[in-house]
């Protein structure tokens, strides 16, 4: 079983560095194999609504993210991990769902039976972080993180994300925090194996 991590933040050895890695060891430790996936390490261009996806599925830009497509294809579990900027998810984290217009068209133009009801099912879990502690903190980035996973043909299947943290490992504050992110990674994996998703797949 393929886990793919997927680092949003910016900030190396910040919280949400802090708390994916967390989970990815919980989901190793139920015999994961995990790619770690580092955005800011590349060069992601914004989407261009230039439609050139609508008719091929693939995105005519030639810059890093052709080599994460197949590493997001490759996976049974994402954990997309964004601290929330401006109420959002990075910059870096909104151009990696921008561009997976390509998977959208995929999915719902192109009919791609690969993303569809026939196709390989995911698992996606998002882990945030913001400053702020208001009710809906979260909510935006919550919204987009949905979409994306739908285009991956990935179950949402939850979020563990922590208000009032804003330095640089602020969230070493929050006792419970690192514990709960190891559990929830392992039970990610767990689950999936129990209901068989790796086994039907071959
Ligand atoms: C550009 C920017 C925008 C931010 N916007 C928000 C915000 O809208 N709401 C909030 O609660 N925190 C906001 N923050 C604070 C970060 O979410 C917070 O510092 C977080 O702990 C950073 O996580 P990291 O260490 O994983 O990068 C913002 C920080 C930056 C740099």
């Amino acid at each position: 079983m393929k886990v793919l991590g997927i680092f949003g933040s910016p900030r190396r050895g910040g919280n949400t560095e802090i708390l994916l890695e967390e989970a990815l060891k919980g989901t190793e430790k139920e015999g994961a194999k995990v790619d770690r996936l580092y955005l800011s390490d590349f060069t992601l261009t914004p989407c261009k609504e230039c439609h050139g996806c609508d008719r091929t599925g693939n995105c005519v830009i030639l810059d890093d993210m052709q080599k994460i497509y197949p590493r997001l294809l490759e996976s049974d579990v994402v954990i997309l991990a964004s601290p929330i900027f401006f109420y959002g998810v990075t910059a870096w984290a909104k151009a990696l769902i921008d561009r997976s217009q390509a998977f959208w068209a995929r999915k719902y133009l192109l009919k791609d039976p690969s993303l569809g009801k026939e196709g390989k099912k995911r698992k996606g879990f998002f882990i945030s972080v913001g400053a702020t502690k208001g009710a809906r903190v979260f909510e935006g980035a919550v919204l987009t993180v949905k979409y994306f996973f739908d285009v991956l043909n990935a179950e949402y299947v939850g979020e563990l994300v922590f208000r009032g943290v804003e330095a640089k490992g602020d969230i070493l504050k929050h006792p419970e925090a690192l514990q709960q992110a190891f559990e929830a990674g392992k039970r990610l994996v767990s689950d999936l194996k129990k209901s068989g998703g790796e086994e039907q797949r071959g």
